[in-house]
């Protein structure tokens, strides 16, 4: 196992009637800005909640943050920040309000590039904070009311932030909400597109912390076994008419969701990103939603990727699938076709063609990853350029 530091300080509120302890998590004499997105939450009743439970507090609203947020709608913020002297941020939403909350709690605090980090002037853009990854010094405090079980932004320190095509990350831990309440209920208005990116999301998460080189991890390994067993389970379940409304699925989703990027199963081994880095070029460029970025590029990643990762395919093989018969090649062939399968079965597409783009769109994927600095990516920085390519054309 690799030597590693860990902690995650944000507290969890799960289950149904939970939106109700924000009352006692906030503190009473904060300014606090509510923040959300294009109005779901207005038509399944997780807003009127949310005002109720603010009862005592003094609240001021900003929405409109789109999927994918973008720097200049979250620059908006900035004004009433200033105005009304806010002080803390409630995130209302999916992963997309928490990060941008998470980028407007920086950028209301940025000072600019420190001392001896920049050559030139004082610079104060918070583009920065993305672009030349400047270290976050400060930010308000946040918490979140989470309505969308995805990407785990809720009790991590990531958020991503898209501008004119260029959608990039930052990690800071003073951006980690200190609460999260996860209703299972809330979930219910999703549409089956958003619940199947989400499973997809939380399913790659978990891929990309696990599916590198063995460092004998076994309680990381199998936690995350037990992750993507779960998804597998619970996800399809979701999406079915019947099971559709059950709230039990949907806790399972949702607590898994969170597990697979709170940091947790990713402390003391390595990991490869490839999928997300990759895939976040198909979104910029093409406007292609997060997690079926991830399910066109990840078994492409996995089949170029196989002799590198041959060891703990086999592992996945064998304890995520149960495929125990047959020679290596044959297992692992079988593993990534059961992906696929899992894939379609959760109604994502596996193949660029699915999303009608074509061997010429890959150069400007490439092109963007070079812009980007993605240059060495995946456990091992193998996954050059050529490597990336390779990747884009076999998903064709
Ligand atoms: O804006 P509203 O009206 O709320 O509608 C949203 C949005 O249109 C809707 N929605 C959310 N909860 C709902 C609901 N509709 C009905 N009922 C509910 N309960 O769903 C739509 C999509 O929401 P969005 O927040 O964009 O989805 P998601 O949670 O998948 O977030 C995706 C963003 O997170 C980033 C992605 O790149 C993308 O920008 N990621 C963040 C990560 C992190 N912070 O750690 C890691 C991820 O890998 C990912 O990159
Ligand atoms: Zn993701």
């Amino acid at each position: 196992m690799l030597n590693f530091s860990f902690q995650n300080p944000t507290r969890i509120h799960f289950g149904e009637g939970q939106i109700k302890a924000i009352s006692q998590e906030i503190p009473l004499d904060a300014r606090v800005l509510l923040v959300y997105g294009g109005g779901s939450i207005k038509n399944n009743g997780v807003y009127q909640q949310v005002i109720k439970a603010l009862d005592e507090h003094t609240f001021f609203e900003f929405s409109g943050i789109e999927p994918n947020p973008s720097y200049d709608t979250l620059m908006q913020a900035q004004q009433i920040i200033k105005a009304e002297r806010i002080d803390y941020l409630l995130a209302v939403g999916g992963g997309s309000v928490v990060d941008g909350a998470k980028f407007i709690a920086a950028a209301a605090l940025y000072e600019g590039e420190r001392e001896g980090e920049s050559e030139g002037a004082k610079d104060s853009d918070p583009w920065d904070i993305l672009a030349k990854q400047q270290t976050v010094t400060k930010a308000l405090p946040m918490g979140a009311i989470l309505t969308l079980p995805a990407t785990g932004s809720e009790s991590n320190g990531n958020s991503v932030v898209t501008r004119d095509g260029n959608k990039l990350a930052f990690n800071s831990p003073l951006v980690r909400p200190l609460f999260a309440v996860l209703d299972p209920s809330v979930t219910l208005s999703l549409s089956d597109r958003q619940i199947s990116n989400g499973v997809i999301d939380a399913f790659i998460h978990t891929i990309e912390q696990y599916l590198t080189y063995s460092v004998n991890g076994k309680v990381q390994d199998r936690f995350s076994e037990g992750l993507l067993q779960t998804l597998i389970e619970e996800g399809p379940k979701a999406l079915r008419a019947e099971t559709r409304e059950d709230l039990e699925v949907r806790a399972n989703i949702m607590w898994s969701a969170t597990m697979a990027l709170n940091g947790l199963i990713g402390a003391g081994v390595p990991q490869d990103w490839s999928t997300h880095m990759i895939g976040h070029e198909l979104t910029g460029a093409f406007g292609i939603d997060h997690a079926r970025t991830l399910s066109i590029v990840l078994p492409a990643v996995m089949k170029v990727q196989k002799e590198q990762k041959r060891e703990k395919l086999l592992q996945y093989a064998t304890r995520v699938w149960q495929i125990t018969e047959g020679e290596d090649n044959a297992r692992i062939d079988q593993a990534i076709e059961l992906t696929e399968q899992f894939f379609t079965q959760m109604q994502v597409p596996t193949r660029l063609s699915d999303v009608n783009l074509q061997r010429k769109d890959v150069d400007l994927v490439i092109n963007r990853l070079q812009q980007h600095g993605m240059t060495s990516l995946g456990e091992h920085n193998d996954i050059t350029l050529e490597v990336s390519r390779e990747i884009l054309l076999l998903a064709l």
